[in-house]
């Protein structure tokens, strides 16, 4: 049987503190993702594996209506506490379809650093595209390649599935390693059009608490991120 890719019980906990205040998903990560979704008022917006909810907060806090689906109970609980009830959220495994999604009833969805742990790709993008309507966009963040070359070795074009573990917390998340042919040549594939691609470096407010950090980040790239419509 496969190792599962969300999120359970310590990881989970583990990884909504973490996403709290990491150079990574607070500093770098989010604060790009959530410019590339620019103004987002009254926009439906499907959170793809919503994790601790800090993009359904942020993007409700901003007047979107927002659904937030992830498989991890742990991390939905996480959500709700978050959210407080300004968003919808469903305990959903990305492996299935999105039976609860009616066709073109989204303006738009984030996926979040989510790709990499999805081992039928082609099958959500698939839904992701019968879910958003027309000229919907499409926001995905990813491990950069690179990133995960210097970090694990061998080819640069391995597509092996790699566990990475947490700091020092002795916990790990599983994820598939790709090239960014694969990455951008699935999203392309799905019928999807690419609008901007951007390699996120943290924002000046990782500079005043962690300064080794911010050297860090801005010499390597740590994500990837693209803005996709569907046409
Ligand atoms: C790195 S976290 C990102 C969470 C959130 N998007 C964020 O950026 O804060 C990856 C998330 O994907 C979820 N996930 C991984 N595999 C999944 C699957 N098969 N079905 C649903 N969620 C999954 C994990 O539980 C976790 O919440």
């Amino acid at each position: 049987m496969n190792q599962p890719t969300a999120y359970h019980d310590g990881l989970g906990d583990f990884f909504a503190k973490h996403a709290d205040t990491s150079p990574y998903n607070a500093y770098t990560d989010r604060p790009a993702m959530l410019r590339l979704a620019g103004n987002v008022s009254g926009a439906e917006i499907l959170d793809v594996g919503c994790g601790a909810g800090h993009y359904a907060a942020e993007l409700s806090a901003r007047g979107a209506r927002v659904v937030g689906i992830e498989g991890s109970a742990t991390l939905l609980r996480h959500a709700q506490a978050r959210v407080n009830g300004d968003a919808e959220l469903l305990l959903h495994n990305l492996e299935e379809p999105l039976d609860f999604a009616a066709d073109t009833s989204f303006d738009g969805v984030v996926c979040a650093l989510v790709y990499e742990h999805i081992r039928n790709r082609m099958q959500l993008l698939g839904e992701l595209r019968r879910v958003l309507r027309p000229g919907g966009w499409l926001l995905v963040s990813t491990t950069h390649p690179t990133a995960d070359w210097r970090h694990f070795g061998g080819s640069y074009f391995s597509h092996d599935w790699r566990d990475l573990p947490l700091g020092d917390s002795k916990l790990s998340i599983h994820y598939q390693r790709m090239p960014l042919e694969t990455f951008l040549g699935e999203l392309l594939a799905a019928g999807f059009v690419l609008e901007q691609l951007i390699e996120p470096r943290p924002t000046d407010g990782l500079r005043e608490i962690d300064e080794a950090a911010y050297d860090r980040l801005h010499r390597a790239p740590s994500f990837l991120a693209v803005k996709l419509r569907r046409p």
